[in-house]
């Protein structure tokens, strides 16, 4: 890549995130010099996308930055001529996520924004989308590097990956806000960490934890089991069984309660349904102020009620990852990429989450040893069910989405995942085009 200026595509533009990513942008400009930030959205996010710009020009006129703002529907402008493409849009809104944990919820079953029916619901309502948008990056900025954000960020990076010429990089906040809490526990700096991390996206592990070169993996177990705070802004904080994480011997992700603690996490989710509504619909509560003082014509900054959302560090993952391309870093991230061996027993093309070397050729991921069969049947198991979903969602393929629901562990026997798969295909209609045939 030519060391010019650059222009950055976001897609997604009117998500109530992007006053992070533009903070981001305007503390990096030493390092990243952009020239150009271009947001796009759809006509149903209008309204949001024009607050957006508004409060993007009020920030870089405030950092005194030399930067064109533009923010429009209008997807091919955005990306033409493109350096980075960023993805972080949500089709059918929050009102479709609320539907995805609910729908599951009826049945009993974990209703969660990216695991289990509901990441399954989003993925087919997001594949088609992100290819569509993967046509237009081919044509118009083929050198351009895809970052997305866009969840289920694995699955949908695995599709691209599948599908598509684009160069891309999945990202996701989880890694870097688990280097962030045991950062806190261990009453240490961020950078004097090292994670070595493995597995899939919001199912990653870090396997070893090193602190100035000493292995503290058994000391962060002992502190999670003894109930140090470790979670994300929307994920209940269910307490660890400390027998349980030293078996384990490996620092799960926050997630992972889903897969190892269903039941508990799923009678919270009912009664926090109940009470104040899905996350989703407390999200919807969240996103009205915030709009609400982005739209201050006396904010010029990214305002703290932003910290509501659990998506803290979002712009410091993906910014880190631009700042390593562009300045060919060789520094350690940890992103989805294709699995090419690193975890010998899947196959070569499926993508996982891990660390990784990133430079200006992209990311190279780390072989962080042989897994065991306590990380790797879960592992497996979850990978079937994302392949299985890529397939659905990208040919509409019933079959393959009653087989994708059945492999997947937190769907507990078929009857429930044949009247959940109908409920979505049902509920989900108009933004399934490819299973009306
Ligand atoms: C976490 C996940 C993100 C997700 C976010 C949702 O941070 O890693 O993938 O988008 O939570 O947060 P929200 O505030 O929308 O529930």
């Amino acid at each position: 890549m030519t060391k010019s200026p650059l222009k950055l595509a976001i897609i997604g533009g009117g998500s109530s995130y992007t006053p992070e990513l533009v903070e981001g942008v305007l503390k990096r400009l030493d390092r990243i010099p952009v020239k150009e930030m271009h947001f796009v959205d759809v006509e149903a996010g209008k309204e949001k996308l024009a607050v957006i710009e508004a409060l993007t020009r009020r920030m870089v006129d405030k950092a005194g930055a030399d930067m064109t703002v533009t923010a429009s529907m209008d997807r091919r402008a955005a990306i033409q001529g493109a350096d980075f493409v960023m993805t972080q849009f949500r089709v059918g809104g929050l009102q479709a996520r609320a539907n995805d944990e609910r729908i599951p919820l009826k049945y009993d079953v974990i209703g969660q924004e990216t695991t289990g029916p509901g990441g399954f619901a989003k993925a087919l309502r997001t594949i088609p989308v992100i290819l569509d948008i993967c046509q237009d990056i081919e044509e118009l900025a083929p050198n351009a590097w895809m970052l997305n954000f866009t969840n289920p960020a694995g699955l949908v990076t695995e599709a691209v990956q599948k599908y598509t010429r684009v160069k891309t990089i999945g990202l996701c906040n989880v890694p870097v806000s688990m280097k962030m809490m045991i950062a806190e526990m261990m009453d240490c700096q961020p950078q004097e960490l090292t994670l070595e991390c493995a597995g899939l996206n919001h199912l990653v592990w870090a396997h070893r934890a090193w602190l100035r070169g000493q292995d503290i993996t058994a000391d962060v177990l002992k502190k999670v089991g003894d109930g140090a705070s470790y979670s994300m802004k929307n994920i209940s904080e269910e307490p660890w069984d400390p027998d349980f994480l030293n078996a384990l011997g490996a620092i799960p992700c926050p997630y992972h309660r889903y897969f190892y603690q269903t039941e508990a996490m799923l009678a919270e989710e009912k009664a926090t349904a109940l009470k104040e509504g899905t996350r989703a619909e407390q999200v919807m509560k969240t996103e009205r102020e915030l709009f609400e003082l982005y739209s201050s014509e006396a904010l010029a900054e990214k305002p703290e009620q932003l910290e509501k959302r659990g998506g803290a560090y979002y712009s410091d993952a993906s910014l880190n990852l631009v700042d390593a391309i562009y300045n060919d870093q060789k520094s350690l991230h940890v992103v989805n990429v294709r699995n090419d061996g690193t975890i010998p027993s899947l196959p070569d093309d499926v993508v996982i989450e891990c660390s990784a070397v990133v430079g200006s050729w992209g990311a190279r991921p780390i072989v962080v040893g042989r897994l065991g069969p306590q990380v790797l049947g879960l592992i497996s198991q979850v990978k079937a069910y994302e392949q299985l979903t890529v397939e659905a969602a990208v040919h509409g393929d019933y079959d393959k989405g009653l087989m994708a629901l059945a492999s997947n562990p937190l769907v507990p026997d078929i009857d429930k995942a044949k009247l959940i798969l109908d409920e979505i295909l049902k509920t989900n209609h108009d933004y399934l085009p490819q299973f009306r045939h």
